[in-house]
């Protein structure tokens, strides 16, 4: 079949399919059939990677990473809103448009939930996406394209290709549930937590690597056209009757207002709607319906004036620190929390609080017994704002960090410089505890039949006091223990005997190594391929693998030197324990982990032809003589390179050994 016309037809029933999931929310196909899909477009591009258009569904996958943003100009600002708080606000601004337009008849509106995300534009020329760009000063975004090419819900190409250019606008947001779940995951890895949703939207899309911005679960709703006289359309209303059916996704909330009295009603409606919302809103926006209205109302300085957003009051309440409790995380890290008098604040009863560390207490200068205003950030997690310091009583305590582990009373440690204060004792049973949920959970190895509860269980019975542990577990063991039958036992076993050969950058991530998120589990399995290599990588040779930091590398390298781990290594292989390289194709190829540079003339290669060959079998290019060089390939009149890999006892072939090892004559080793 004619590989360009299958493409199209697959590139049109991904996208149709992805519509449906993530749009309509009713998905026509299993997901199964939806990758086998994937898997065939992915093949035909992958041979022929000429036929790869901007508007395929692999281009969701993420590509390069960027040095930096590159700035967007656009021709027509991105403005913001001036805000309403009360309905008089909203009756005034009605009063202000009337007088403007000189007109007596009262305009119909458009109400939309305020999203509490990121506005971006995105730019379609005929039919396919090719630019998305951050709001920016309004004026100049920046181009995160690639980034915004990730988000699943941002249509790729229209179904109307006959538009021209059309700008479209609309917001990024993470939704409760997607950052809840990315907090939790980035906790259990060590890394800083975002504190809201907003914050979690915008780190995700300001990523250089949009890689990492294809694994958050960013949504997008689209809100406006900039500028939508062009698409025939003559109201609000009509704009978005006309981005659904170009399959963007619109708030089905947004609802049009006959009146200004049914904005202010719709206003209420949405107070109360909000926490049902699975996603957050900070207000609501109401727009004039009526474009020919909006053109002659234009903007002020930096708002329309057909618009205007009505901002629902920030939740606060006051609340008293009763007790201080602290946690110990699995890296050995210390929580402080606030357990509170339970107070409501905004519908929620809240009684506890993070206070993050001893850094952000000392700053906040909390007491035991203080009365402390409480605010839901955001709208999800409860943080103390302030104390009152004037109802502060003789009685309150300070609250310090103690100098001992609350779980294992070995004493605490905090770096010079750095905000948290740990349990650096590695027997912690807290940490231990800790280390296997986070081992046997989705996050880590996701070993069924061992949820939280049943991991505590073990580990209180003395069954697993270590990982490896949970491979040695026995029919025995288990039948007997309370609340386990022969089906559970069955069931567990049978997930850790699956679960005895992990992709490596599962297993790695589940070994919780700090600063070793999903990202860099990755890059270590594509460079190394192995755990037996991976052990015994030096921090300098980690630090020549392109796009792992400072830090990782330190840490990986502490990580395997500890006896404690090697033994636990020893423990994982007596067990049958195998994590494997997933890209198996990749290991298969003649030149992976093989890193080549030529030099000289070559006889029967052109350069550029080497170079792809090199590629094409899995290998890499040196930009030097560096000492991530395996192999040196010497043609006529090597210069100084030569010497120089031949000082460093780097391989080195000619140009005919080199072809002969593609061909398979001989082997490469
Ligand atoms: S309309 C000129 N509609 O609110 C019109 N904005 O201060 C301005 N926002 O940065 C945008 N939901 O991020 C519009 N349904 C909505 C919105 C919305 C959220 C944000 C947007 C913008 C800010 C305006």
């Amino acid at each position: 079949m004619d590989m360009e016309r299958r493409l199209e037809e697959l590139r049109h029933l991904l996208a149709e399919h992805s519509h449906r999931y993530y749009v309509l929310d009713d998905p026509l196909i299993s997901d199964g059939e939806y990758d086998r899909l994937f898997q065939e477009l992915l093949a035909i591009e992958k041979e022929y990677p000429h036929l790869v258009t901007a508007d395929s569904p692999s281009q969701r996958g993420g590509g390069v990473a960027l040095d930096k943003f590159s700035q967007v100009e656009r021709r027509i600002p991105m403005l913001s809103l001036e805000n309403a708080f009360g309905d008089q606000d909203l009756f005034d601004f009605e009063d202000r448009l009337l007088r403007f337009l000189r007109i007596d008849k009262k305009p119909d509106y458009i109400a939309e939930p305020k999203l509490d995300g990121l506005a971006v534009e995105l730019v379609y020329e005929d039919g396919v996406l090719v630019q998305g760009s951050t709001r920016g000063d309004g004026s100049v975004g920046e181009d995160i394209s690639a980034q915004l090419r990730t988000v699943s819900a941002i249509p790729l190409r229209l179904k109307r290709v006959d538009i021209g250019r059309l700008e479209v606008r609309g917001e990024v947001f993470m939704d409760r549930e997607g950052f809840e779940a990315l907090n939790r995951s980035r906790a259990e890895q060590g890394e800083p937590l975002f504190a809201n949703p907003r914050n979690a939207a915008a780190g995700s899309l300001r990523q250089l690597d949009p890689k990492i911005t294809a694994r958050r679960p960013l949504r997008f709703f689209v809100y406006a056209v900039a500028r939508p006289v062009e698409t025939g359309c003559k109201t609000q209303q009509e704009v978005l009757d006309f981005l659904a059916k170009q399959e963007f996704p619109v708030n089905p909330e947004i609802v049009h207002c006959s009146d200004i009295h049914r904005v202010i009603q719709r206003f209420r409606e949405l107070s109360d709607l909000r926490h049902d919302l699975d996603y957050e809103i900070d207000g609501m926006v109401v727009k004039v319906n009526d474009f020919a209205l909006q053109e002659r109302l234009g903007a002020k300085a930096r708002a329309p004036r057909w618009a205007i957003a009505c901002k629902f009051p920030a939740v606060q309440a006051t609340s008293k620190i009763l007790e201080v409790n602290f946690q110990v995380g699995r890296t050995g890290a210390i929580t402080p929390v606030a357990i509170l008098e339970p107070v409501d604040v905004g519908g929620v009863m809240v009684s506890r609080a993070t206070l993050h560390n001893g850094d952000e207490i000392l700053r906040k200068d909390l007491h035991i017994g203080d009365t402390v205003l409480i605010q839901r950030a955001g709208d999800v997690i409860p943080e103390i704002v302030k104390a009152v310091p004037e109802k502060r009583q003789d009685s309150a305590v300070p609250i310090r960090i103690p100098d001992d582990c609350p779980e294992c009373s070995h004493p605490l440690q905090k770096p010079e410089g750095g905000a948290v204060t740990r349990c650096v004792n590695p027997h912690c049973p807290a940490q231990r505890l800790r280390s296997l949920v986070h081992f046997c959970s989705k996050a880590g190895l996701d070993i069924d039949g061992l949820g939280k509860k049943s991991v505590e269980q073990l580990f209180t019975e003395g069954l697993i006091q270590d990982l490896p542990d949970i491979f040695n577990l026995s029919h025995e063991d288990l039948v007997g223990l309370d609340g386990w039958g022969e089906k559970s036992a069955e069931k567990l076993l049978l997930g850790t005997t699956a679960a005895k050969t992990p992709p490596l950058a599962r297993f790695l991530v589940a070994l919780g190594i700090r600063y070793v998120g999903e990202v860099t589990a990755e890059l270590l399995e594509r460079s190394y391929q192995s755990l037996e290599k991976l052990q015994s990588v030096t921090r300098e040779e980690f630090l020549e693998v392109e796009g792992l930091g400072e830090q990782a590398a330190s840490s990986i390298v502490d990580y395997f030197s500890d006896p404690a781990v090697q033994e636990m290594m020893e423990k994982f292989n007596r067990a049958g324990v195998r994590p494997r390289a997933t890209s198996e194709k990749e290991e298969k190829l003649l030149l992976s982990g093989e890193v080549l540079l030529f030099t000289g003339t070559l006889k029967k290669l052109s350069r550029t032809e080497a170079k792809k060959l090199v590629k094409e079998n899995g290998g890499q290019i040196a930009s030097g003589i560096t000492r991530k060089l395996t192999c040196l390939v010497v043609g006529e009149k090597p210069g100084s390179k030569l010497k120089k890999a031949q000082h460093l006892g780097k391989k080195i072939v000619t140009e005919d050994e080199f072809l002969k090892l593609l061909n398979g004559e001989s082997d490469y080793s």
